[in-house]
């Protein structure tokens, strides 16, 4: 991880589960965070509890269904930084306009950034999807296609030779805020006694795929609780 301190990365959708336990693991391994998402009291409140030596966590209060927003991030991380050198989208399904680079000029800026060496992107999708999670459907018909889009992505970069790397995180069920209440609301019927992952476990995984050689990229990584 030694290459990556001190630099920035942007977390999408970090107030809360898996999000929220990749800023810390990114912070503690002192890499800058533009930590976004609608509510940011719980990323206040991580900043408080870290050690002195931890990266800086830059909340961002935004709503990443709104395309306007979307354009503040990148605004505001240009003004700071000029770009980041880790993306994490973890709400992918809300970003679905600024992913594939045609309806967001800002996010095709930050692709095309010349001065961008070692970039990694890091989409959060999910396992291969199994519908008898019947209140996740809409969810994972969703992953589906940005695990494609994720595809598509690594390729048109590398067609580019552009240095940033791509790589799709698929795990399966994690006892994440929203699973916990989809299991109270009777919506992932059958499911009460599956195995869960924990959102720690994901955030690990996001850590494995930066901390393997330079010369080395994980395109994919599927796990799940055993
Ligand atoms: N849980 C699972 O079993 C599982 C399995 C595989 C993959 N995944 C994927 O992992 C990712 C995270 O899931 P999770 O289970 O950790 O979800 P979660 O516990 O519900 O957390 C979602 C996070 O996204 C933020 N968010 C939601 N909508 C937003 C919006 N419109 N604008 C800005 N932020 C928004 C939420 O914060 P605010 O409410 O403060 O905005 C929260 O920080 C998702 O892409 C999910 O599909 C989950």
């Amino acid at each position: 991880m030694e290459r990556w301190r001190g630099k920035f990365a942007l977390v999408t959708g970090s107030s809360a589960g898996i999000g929220f336990a990749i800023t810390e693991g990114l912070v503690r391994a002192r890499i800058n965070v533009f930590a976004c998402a609608r509510n940011v009291a719980s990323l206040e409140e991580l900043t408080a509890s870290l050690p002195s030596n931890s990266g800086t966590i830059y909340p961002l209060k935004v709503d990443l269904s709104k395309e306007e927003q979307i354009k503040s991030i990148f605004q505001t991380i240009q003004t700071r930084c000029g770009h980041v050198d880790i993306l994490v989208n973890n709400v992918v399904n809300c970003l679905s306009g600024g992913l594939d680079g045609q309806a967001s000029d800002d996010w095709r800026l930050m692709l095309e950034e010349d001065n961008v060496q070692t970039g990694h992107i890091i989409n959060i999708n999910s396992a291969e999807w199994d519908p008898s999670y019947v209140g996740l459907n809409f969810c994972g018909a969703t992953k589906e296609m940005t695990s494609a889009l994720t595809k598509a992505l690594r390729y048109e970069l590398l067609q580019k030779k552009s240095k940033i790397r791509v790589t799709s995180i698929r795990p399966g069920l994690v006892a994440s805020r929203s699973v916990q209440e989809l299991l109270k609301d009777d919506q992932l019927t059958g499911h009460e006694d599956s195995p869960a992952l924990n959102c720690q476990d994901v955030a690990d995984g996001v850590l494995y795929v930066l901390s393997v050689p330079e010369k080395v990229v994980i395109t994919e990584l599927s796990f799940e609780a055993h």
